[in-house]
């Protein structure tokens, strides 16, 4: 599976893939009174630690299993009680209704066709509380027009959807698509992100949308 080997690599040569806090610095003023979050596509749990510090409850879930391991042994380093389970979330969210307040999904949304997307979306308002809240990053088009001009696209699968050299597929959203994903919500705040790697290098821009449960 493709994001388990990336993790094995990433693990195996001490990288931690990481933003630092710069994604959830942003989203900090909706988390007040939160009291269980859900960091979906946690990878290593580096966000999901950053809040079980803050006292935050987090349940962190992942596809790749590899991830997980390495996100239980960092918050087991400092004893932090987290949750973190191995879950495909295109196959559903095994959560019962109304489990979270908050929902983060920082960069994993972007990997599914429009089908299962839509289907997510369904999930995510399932298991939120009434009035719960979306914290969500996604890649914008101009990530992927970098893309299809560096030759990493093998081929389109949908509008704006691609498999991509390494096996992983990923769609790139204007503001329409959210917008559409998001009908049903009440969209409190949208922003154009531009995130920098640790040298202050421009390496993508996202989508920043928070939405909350109507
Ligand atoms: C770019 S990483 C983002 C990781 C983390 N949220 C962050 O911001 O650093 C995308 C994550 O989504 C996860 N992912 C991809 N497809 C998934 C799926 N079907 N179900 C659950 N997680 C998935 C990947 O394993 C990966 O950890």
């Amino acid at each position: 599976m493709a994001w388990d080997k990336l993790y094995g690599r990433i693990i195996k040569s001490g990288i931690a893939m990481d933003w630092g806090a710069f994604l959830t610095e942003s989203v900090m003023p909706y988390l007040e009174g939160a009291k269980h979050i859900l960091d979906l596509g946690c990878g290593q749990g580096h966000d999901s630690i950053r809040l079980s510090r803050m006292g935050f409850q987090v349940t962190g879930v992942d596809i790749s299993e590899n991830a997980i391991e390495e996100a239980r042994g960092r918050a087991g380093t400092e004893k932090l009680k987290i949750d973190f389970k191995n879950m495909d979330m295109s196959h559903g969210l095994g959560f019962a209704d109304s489990s979270f307040d908050v929902v983060l999904a920082n960069l994993s949304l972007h990997y599914f066709s429009l089908e299962r997307t839509q289907f997510i979306f369904q999930e995510i308002d399932r298991i939120l509380e009434h009035k719960g809240i979306l914290c969500l990053h996604v890649n914008s088009r101009e990530v992927g027009e970098k893309r299809r001009a560096n030759g990493s696209i093998v081929s389109e699968l949908e509008p704006e959807f691609f498999l991509e050299w390494d096996g992983v597929s990923r769609r790139y959203f204007d503001y329409n698509d959210l917008e559409f994903l998001l009908q049903n919500w009440e969209i409190e705040n949208v922003e154009k992100r531009i995130l920098q790697d640790e040298k202050g290098q421009v390496r993508k821009t996202c989508w920043q949308v928070i939405a909350s449960k109507s």
